[in-house]
């Protein structure tokens, strides 16, 4: 068994607005399972082609349990002092009861059971209406603003945060982004932070303990009165789902309007037939593959031979979907943006028992948000170059831009394609 003598990568890295970072493409072709170092200093494993991508991912003896030293820590508090982490663990217990990503077989399964067919393609076809409405007052209320608009903040975050809300059954609380947009900042640790996720987490207590009295058809709802849960699993679970459903999403909206806008010739192909935007959708969400990092981390359970390094109990395991997604063994010309190309096998909602929960929804969402904003405004660009745009550091888990102001009408004309 090869034992690696290779310096371990630093971690964090930067990838680009669209692409991963350069050297990923060396470590797939020499060494596509290397030593990599974490910011806490344990030296653990970068996986980067797509075979040994799906190996990790499918393989149960790689668990999501994460050590109490890694929750928080590694990439939500990369810097922080250790009273600092270990205040942040505390305070986060209660999101752990309900977070089932980071829980193995049964615990997993329970929930995973629980919520399935919520999340079916058929239960999700029945929310178009509603996701068409939001979309329709946000277009409408950025037909009618000042330009330059903000779209993330304007557009892509009160849908996608509306829409899971309805899902789930919550009220739209400026909580729910707010814990998101603070782990934006660099450095991210402060007593800010815990300040943050404590409002966070009182606001949703308080929302499911009214769901005792007051059950609606939300999915909290019907978790709660099933009897199968306890109050602290669906408080956990509420804290989960809010910010996995519509952070993701929201900045595949902005991260997707703009690729299409890159190359003019997308935007107008989805302007002239939008009956192309499935499969432009999907196509999209390969290339971005905009889950990078945390929760792609597993932790070897026995001593397991991959990718011919001996991976040793207890050590971690980073995947990069993000550069599976750009695998040359796998896809054709894979960092060129083909709408229309075979996506099947692409790994940006993970692979094995932890794939995304949300995917129909997300899906969905992208289609109609698309299809309406071509629609309504087919000549939307951005309004400034895009290597201006600011992107979350490199240690944040989803890949996205903080602001993305747009133009169109006669504003568009002489601005930046
Ligand atoms: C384009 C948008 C989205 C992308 C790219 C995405 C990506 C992912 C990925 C890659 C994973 C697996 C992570 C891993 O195995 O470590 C995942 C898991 C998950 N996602 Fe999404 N997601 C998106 C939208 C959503 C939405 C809208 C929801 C709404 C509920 C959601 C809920 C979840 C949940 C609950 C899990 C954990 C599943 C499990 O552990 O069984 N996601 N997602």
């Amino acid at each position: 068994m090869h034992i690696s003598s290779t310096a371990p990568a630093p971690f964090p890295w930067e990838r680009t607005l669209f692409d991963p970072p350069a050297v990923f493409a060396d470590h797939r072709e020499h060494e596509p399972i290397r030593p990599l170092l974490y910011p806490d200093g344990e030296i653990g494993w970068l996986v980067t082609t797509h075979d040994l991508v799906r190996q990790v991912l499918g393989d149960a003896r790689f668990t999501m349990t994460k050590p109490a030293r890694v929750v928080g820590e590694t990439f939500i508090l990369p810097a922080g002092g250790d009273s600092v982490r270990a205040a942040f663990s505390d305070v986060m217990a209660p999101m752990r009861a309900g977070t089932f990503i980071n829980m193995d077989a049964p615990d997993h399964t329970r929930f995973r059971r629980a919520l399935g067919g919520r999340f079916s393609p058929k239960q999700v076809g029945g929310l178009a209406d509603v996701i068409e409405a939001i979309v329709a007052e946000r277009l409408d209320a950025m037909a009618t603003s000042p330009h330059p608009f903000e779209f993330v903040e304007g557009f892509a975050v009160p849908v996608a945060l509306r829409t899971i809300c309805h899902v789930l059954g919550l009220p739209v609380r400026p909580e729910w982004h707010e814990i998101s947009v603070l782990m934006e900042v660099d450095p991210p640790i402060d007593v800010e932070l815990l300040g943050q996720y404590s409002r966070f987490l009182e606001a949703m207590t308080a929302d499911v303990h009214a769901l005792r009295d007051q059950p609606n058809d939300g999915v909290l709802s019907m978790l709660l009165h099933s009897g199968d849960f306890t109050e602290e699993e669906i408080i956990g679970l509420g804290q989960f789902l809010v910010i996995a459903g519509h952070h993701t999403t929201s900045n595949m909206m902005s991260l997707g309007a703009l690729v299409l806008q890159q190359d003019r010739s997308h935007w107008d192909a989805v302007v002239a037939d939008p009956d192309s935007l499935s499969a432009t959708i999907e196509e999209l969400v390969r290339y971005i593959t905009v889950l990078q990092l945390a929760p792609f981390t597993r932790t070897a359970t026995e001593d397991v031979a991959i990718g011919g390094v001996l991976v040793r109990a207890g050590e971690r395991v980073q995947v990069s979907a993000l550069s599976a997604n750009r695998d040359a063994a796998f896809f054709s010309n894979p960092d060129r943006f083909e709408p229309g190309r075979d996506t099947a096998g692409h790994v940006a909602f993970g692979y094995g028992i932890h794939q995304c929960l949300g995917q129909h929804l997300a899906r969905l969402e992208l289609r109609i948000v698309f299809t309406r904003l071509v629609e309504r405004f087919p000549d939307l660009r951005p309004a400034v170059p895009v290597d201006e745009l600011v992107t979350y550091p490199g240690w944040y888990p989803g890949h996205g831009v903080q602001e993305l102001p747009v133009v169109w009408g006669s504003d568009a004309e002489g601005e930046n394609s």
